[in-house]
């Protein structure tokens, strides 16, 4: 057997010819930015998440820049950053010509409870990431913020669907960023993102500066750029997330197998709540000592696995930083995402169980 961690291919029949009928009307009706399926999207996703504005645009980490200089982040500024997340989030603040400052995560790779020792005079914002699809915990973290006058930025590109409490990542912030890049558990077949804010004044803002800060054509009011997303992208989302709620259930249905199935190894370290509501199951990231040598039985086995991430960003040559950033070094080191996708089947799971059994009696 080879199970891939994942092969955007095996998208099911059903789902590819609702795709290519949707493409098809597209391309009939000839409008390629803009128009009624990018209006159609966004209220779509206001509604499920409950977010008052959501604005689409080209990409997730054009989101997370189109937040940062919608609020105002500029030279001077610190934002606070988790030191284990994908280069977007502390990337934009470079970009907005702010300073990223590290923080170390929780064992589970959450920006850790004691990140108010990171602030000082200058720190404007900080951008919690719910990283593989685990909320940060929204209600502490906003206490904390408020109290300090700090702006908020979600970072949600990986935790579309996850909710605490009722309430959907990326709407307890000043904004909310997602990204639809094809690999995510709402992805698209190209890139898309987006920003979600309840702020009307912000929504503006965002709008304006993802369309060269033109209000209406030829009109500009401040230097933005292009950032628009392509509508054929917004279609497909649009198909793409009629299926949402079934493939959220298989993801947590093989959560489920895997937790059965792996429970009990000794040096083995399972992830936590990703059965709970604000856990959408984008990543199964198990922790081991014997990450790289079980990385290697698998592939040797034919089953496919990833690092995210295998560096974090303090040590990245780009971001170089120091600091005590040792919760997020030990899951760089030690994390493992296994094979999880609504194509897959329940036989891959035990098969990817099996093996990882195999490979701790061994050991
Ligand atoms: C945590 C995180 N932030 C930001 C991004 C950026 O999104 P995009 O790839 O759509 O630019 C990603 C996705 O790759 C991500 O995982």
């Amino acid at each position: 057997m080879r199970v891939p961690f994942l092969d955007l291919k095996r998208i099911d029949e059903e789902l590819k010819n609702a795709l290519k009928l949707r493409f098809a009307d597209m391309l009939e009706e000839g409008i390629f930015s803009g128009g009624e399926e990018v209006t159609f999207l966004e209220s779509q996703i206001s509604s499920y998440l409950k977010s008052t504005y959501s604005i689409a645009c080209a990409n997730g980490t054009d989101a997370l820049e189109l937040a940062l200089r919608a609020i105002g982040i500029g030279y001077g500024d610190e934002v606070i950053v988790p030191a284990m997340t994908w280069v977007s989030t502390a990337e934009v603040v470079i970009l907005a010509r702010a300073k990223p400052v590290f923080w170390d995560t929780d064992e589970d790779g959450l920006l850790a409870a004691d990140w108010e020792k990171a602030i000082t005079a200058k720190t404007k914002a900080i951008i919690p990431v719910h990283l593989y699809g685990k909320m940060v915990d929204m209600g502490k973290l906003m206490t904390i913020a408020k109290q300090y006058n700090l702006h908020v930025i979600e970072d949600g590109a990986q935790s579309f669907g996850s909710f605490q409490g009722g309430k959907a990542a990326g709407t307890f912030g000043d904004v909310g960023c997602l990204s639809f890049y094809p690999t995510k558990n709402f992805g698209a077949l190209g890139e898309a993102g987006m920003c979600l804010t309840n702020n009307q004044e912000l929504s503006e803002r965002i709008k304006l500066l993802l369309n060269h800060g033109q209000e209406v054509r030829d009109k500009h009011e401040i230097v933005g750029r292009n950032s628009r997303i392509d509508t054929i992208q917004a279609g497909f989302l649009n198909v793409i997330l009629e299926k949402f709620g079934s493939f959220q259930a298989i993801r947590k249905e093989y959560s489920k197998r895997y937790l059965l199935g792996l429970s009990g190894i000794e040096g083995l370290k399972l992830p936590k709540g990703i059965l709970e509501e604000d856990h959408n199951a984008h990543f199964f990231v198990i922790q081991t000592s014997s990450r790289d040598e079980l990385r290697n039985y698998l592939q040797s086995q034919g089953i496919g696995t990833a690092i995210h991430y295998p560096k974090i960003l303090p040590e990245m040559k780009p971001f170089r930083s120091d600091g005590n950033f040792i919760n997020a070094n030990n899951l760089s080191q030690r994390g493992l995402s296994l094979p999880l996708n609504p194509w897959m089947q329940a036989e891959e799971i035990d098969f990817v169980i099996e093996k990882i059994q195999e490979f701790f009696k061994k050991s």
